[in-house]
């Protein structure tokens, strides 16, 4: 009896263990298929998740493992925005951002099949869209440059500051010297390797990166590195001496620049529209004061007309620029509380600079000379 009841309990055993060892192989099976299918493929080695960024550009490294994909895909907010071919083991890239949230997606293909995806939450700020300017909850600034980041160095040699970086401009001179200033070699510069996509691709770029003169504005000392105090005028008027002076001598300043943001209409890298606006400046101009691209406001109170041209027309007084917003106002200050420009005190004076007066017919129509 008692050797059977031994005998049934090794039994009993062994098919226990036998199973434990089945379940354990199965389990094993599963757990590293599904660790190969979209664990190990993909390792994103910056940036993290939820993270804020100021401007247009996140610069992601990631490691592909070697021959388990023939294709990255990048996905912002579900449009596509890269493909890469994976052939080394880091692959860098760039992605641009929209304004607010931003959803990336990067997925690893082989034969045109999904072996892999990860995905990271991005939010882009902004000072001129009010429902932008704070990031929602959890989303954090990540600071790159706080911490040691060997594995990055194994390529990009330099991660600190040298003697390239050390460029200086005088704004006095740099329109006369710009010639000399394109002989600049940007490779040259420390943060070229990671950050070029930042300005190499836009029409047009602000006087100190031109040079790569990324320390005029960053200081490798500052804590955080390179950290700028975020809205300061006093940064521009470093080199904007002139811009400082004119404010001296103005009676109303136009709200934004008031409150000392210059930013929000200025990106201090490169933009697509001229003087660095973060929108082309009728764009701008709307974003905060979306009734006034009627033109109803300018009219109203001289003519019957209900409307007049605030863009799409040539600028009669600025050769070869458009009509904008900024034709008849000044952005920045003015001695006239509505800042119009041209010098003139009455706006009905201000029509005249653009119009011709026709004999008896003051007003209607107008014609520009
Ligand atoms: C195995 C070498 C290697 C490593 C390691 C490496 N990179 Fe790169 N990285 C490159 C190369 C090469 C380029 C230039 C890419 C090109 O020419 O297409 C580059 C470019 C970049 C760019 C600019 C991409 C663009 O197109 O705008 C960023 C940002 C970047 N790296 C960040 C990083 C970060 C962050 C790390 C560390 C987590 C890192 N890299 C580690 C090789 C590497
Ligand atoms: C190894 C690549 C690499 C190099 C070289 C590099 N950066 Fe960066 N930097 C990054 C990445 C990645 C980020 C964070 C994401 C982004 O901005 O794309 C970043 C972020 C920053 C930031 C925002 C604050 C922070 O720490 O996140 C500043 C400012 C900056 N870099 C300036 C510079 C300047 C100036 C240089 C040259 C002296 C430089 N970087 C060189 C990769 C690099
Ligand atoms: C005229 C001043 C100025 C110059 C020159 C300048 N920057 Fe900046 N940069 C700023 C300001 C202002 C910010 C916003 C800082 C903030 O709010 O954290 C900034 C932010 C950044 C960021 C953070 C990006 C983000 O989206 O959060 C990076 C990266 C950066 N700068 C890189 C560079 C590089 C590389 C150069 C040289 C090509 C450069 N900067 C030259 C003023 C400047
Ligand atoms: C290190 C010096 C330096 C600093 C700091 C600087 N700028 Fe500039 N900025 C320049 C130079 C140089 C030019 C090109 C001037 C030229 O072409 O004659 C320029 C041009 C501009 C222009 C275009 C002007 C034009 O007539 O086309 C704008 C707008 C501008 N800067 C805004 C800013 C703002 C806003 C800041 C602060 C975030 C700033 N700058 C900080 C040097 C600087
Ligand atoms: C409300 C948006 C706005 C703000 C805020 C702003 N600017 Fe401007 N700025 C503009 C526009 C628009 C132009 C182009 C005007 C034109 O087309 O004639 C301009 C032109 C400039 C120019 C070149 C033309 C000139 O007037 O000499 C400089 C330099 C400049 N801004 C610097 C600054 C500085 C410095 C600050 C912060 C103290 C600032 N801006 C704040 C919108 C703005
Ligand atoms: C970030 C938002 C913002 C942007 C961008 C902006 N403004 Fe304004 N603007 C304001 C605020 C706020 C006031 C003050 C509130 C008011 O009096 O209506 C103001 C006032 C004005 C006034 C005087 C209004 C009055 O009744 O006294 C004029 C004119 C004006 N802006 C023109 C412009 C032009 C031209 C542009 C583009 C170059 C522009 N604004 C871009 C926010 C903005
Ligand atoms: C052709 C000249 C001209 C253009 C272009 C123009 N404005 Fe005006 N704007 C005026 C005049 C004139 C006034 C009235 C000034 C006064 O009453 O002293 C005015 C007044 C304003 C005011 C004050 C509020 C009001 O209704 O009186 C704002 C804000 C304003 N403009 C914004 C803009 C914006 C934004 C644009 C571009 C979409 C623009 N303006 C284009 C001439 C112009
Ligand atoms: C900076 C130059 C400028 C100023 C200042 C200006 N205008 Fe104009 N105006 C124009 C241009 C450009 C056109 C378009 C002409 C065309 O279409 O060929 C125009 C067109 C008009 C039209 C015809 C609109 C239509 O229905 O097609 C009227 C009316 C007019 N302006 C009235 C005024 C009045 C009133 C003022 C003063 C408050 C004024 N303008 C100030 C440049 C200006």
């Amino acid at each position: 009896m008692i050797s059977f009841v031994r005998g049934g309990v090794s039994f009993l055993n062994i098919s226990m263990r036998v199973r434990f060892i089945c379940y354990a192989f199965i389990f094993f099976l599963i757990f590293s298929l599904t660790a190969e299918g979209s664990q190990s493929i993909i390792t994103l080695n910056y940036s993290p998740d939820m993270t804020v960024m100021e401007f247009d550009l996140l610069g992601i490294s990631i490691s592909v493992r070697q021959g388990s994909a023939d294709l990255i895909e990048i996905r912002v907010n579900n449009r596509k925005k890269l493909n890469i071919i994976p052939r080394r083991k880091f692959e860098c890239f760039s992605v641009p951002l929209e304004v607010g949230r931003n959803q990336i997606n990067i997925t690893a293909k082989k034969e045109d099949r999904i072996v892999d995806e990860v995905a990271l939450d991005v939010f882009r700020r902004s000072d001129l869209v009010s429902k932008y300017e704070k990031p929602p909850a959890g989303f954090q600034k990540d600071y790159f440059h706080m911490k040691d980041r060997p594995q990055c160095a194994a390529c990009h040699h330099v991660l600190e500051p040298t003697e390239a970086d050390k460029n200086t401009i005088d704004i006095e001179t740099f329109a006369a010297e710009i010639s000399e200033y394109k002989a600049v070699v940007p490779s040259e510069s420390t943060c070229y390797s990671c950050h070029r996509g930042m300005i190499a691709y836009q029409p047009f770029i602000h006087g100190p990166n031109f040079v790569w003169s990324c320390l005029s504005c960053h200081d490798p000392q500052a804590e955080p590195k390179y950290f700028i105090k975020y809205p300061d005028p006093e940064l521009c008027y470093k080199c904007h001496v002139e811009q400082k002076q004119k404010r001296s001598t103005k009676k109303y300043f136009h709200a934004p620049f008031a409150t000392n943001r210059c930013g929000i209409c200025h990106n201090p890298h490169a933009s697509e529209s001229p003087y660095s606006l973060v929108e082309p400046t009728w764009l701008l101009c709307l974003t905060c004061h979306t009734e006034k691209g009627s033109g109803r406001h300018i009219v109203a109170r001289y003519v019957s007309s209900n409307r007049h041209p605030t863009h799409g027309v040539p600028d009669p007084l600025r050769k070869g620029r458009e009509l904008t917003c900024a034709s008849c106002h000044n952005p920045h200050a003015s001695d006239s509380p509505k800042f119009t420009t041209l010098g003139v005190e009455s706006g009905f004076d201000m029509c005249m600079k653009c119009h011709i007066k026709v004999e008896r017919q003051p007003l209607v129509p107008y014609q520009v000379p």
